[in-house]
């Protein structure tokens, strides 16, 4: 049994990209900047702006933090987006997700500008994303790819069964794997909370892809015999044993469920640091576009 390790994808991504990043910033006199938005008090939105931050100083991308009360107006928000797609210091602007209830998510997302759009949610970005146009892919999606490649696991011809329908993984995810394209070419099966006779879907996966937001949801007898197992999930569960009071596991009852799997990755330290890793991928990239092509 493989542990699939995101952490050391990530740093072998973070490297090469840090290298990229001073000659690149040296050339054109100005670094690439990202804008990360967050509205409100959400724990795990604040913990994974954090690490956003970090890395984006670990490899020389300037980040600039906009922290918003969680009563803000939905025009004072349009706001702050439209004059972040006008400063051409940002190359990206990210707008952490969830947003509170009164502000209308979807409008909020098209109003960024596609080319600034490193979450690859602009629905401009997704149409293109389907067709197999160029664009930015999703940074959660675009890690499991990216750590599928790094393992060698070559999705093509396997029967890839994804649990959940999410705009942020699951349906991008579910593109990427059935596209004629590189690390792809799979036959993709899509769950969901009414799919009937789950277990029967999932026991038929080559590659089972959790991402529900359900803590050991996925347990052994809803898996294949040396199947691949990669565990989207990230959820906060209570534990007194903690100093932070809580703990992070997956979709996956990781523990028994890797008895039987021919791979698995851990929770935390498989997909989570990959999204980090190509956020930081998607704004260079974003950077390149408007200096250098
Ligand atoms: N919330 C959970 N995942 C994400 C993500 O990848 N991007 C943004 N913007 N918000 C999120």
């Amino acid at each position: 049994m493989k542990i699939l390790d995101g952490t050391i994808v990530k740093k072998e991504i973070l490297n090469s990209l840090t290298k990229e990043c001073s000659e690149l910033s040296q050339q054109y006199g100005i670094n690439p900047g990202l804008a990360v938005i967050l509205v409100g008090n959400n724990p795990a939105s604040k913990a994974y702006v954090g690490m956003k931050k970090k890395a984006c100083e670990s490899i020389g991308i300037k980040s600039f933090e906009y922290v918003l009360d969680a009563a803000i107006s939905e025009d004072e928000l349009i706001e702050c987006i439209e004059s972040l797609n006008q400063d051409s210091q940002i190359n990206g602007i990210l707008l952490q997700l969830p947003l509170p209830d009164h502000i209308d998510s979807d409008k909020m997302l098209q109003l960024i500008n596609p080319a600034k759009d490193v979450d690859g949610f602009h629905p401009q970005n997704v149409g293109k994303l389907l067709v197999g146009l160029p664009t930015y892919k999703s940074c959660t999606p675009y890690g499991v790819i990216k750590l599928l490649e790094y393992y060698h696991i070559d999705p093509t011809g396997k029967h890839i069964v994804i649990i959940g329908r999410s705009n942020i993984v699951g349906k991008p995810l579910a593109v990427m794997l059935m596209q004629n394209d590189k690390i792809a070419n799979a036959t993709v099966t899509v769950c969901h909370s009414r799919s009937r006779n789950l277990s029967d879907l999932t026991s038929q996966a080559d590659i089972l892809i959790a991402a529900i937001g359900k803590p050991y949801f996925v347990t052994e007898n809803m898996v294949k015999e040396d199947a691949i197992v990669i565990d989207v999930g990230i959820n906060r569960i209570d534990d007194s044993s903690s100093s932070k009071g809580y703990k992070l596991v997956g979709d996956v009852d990781y523990h028994t469920v890797k008895k039987k799997v021919s791979a698995i990755t851990p929770v935390p330290g498989g997909v989570g640091p990959l999204t980090i890793a190509m956020l930081m991928t998607n704004t260079l990239q974003s950077y390149k576009e408007y200096y250098v092509n």
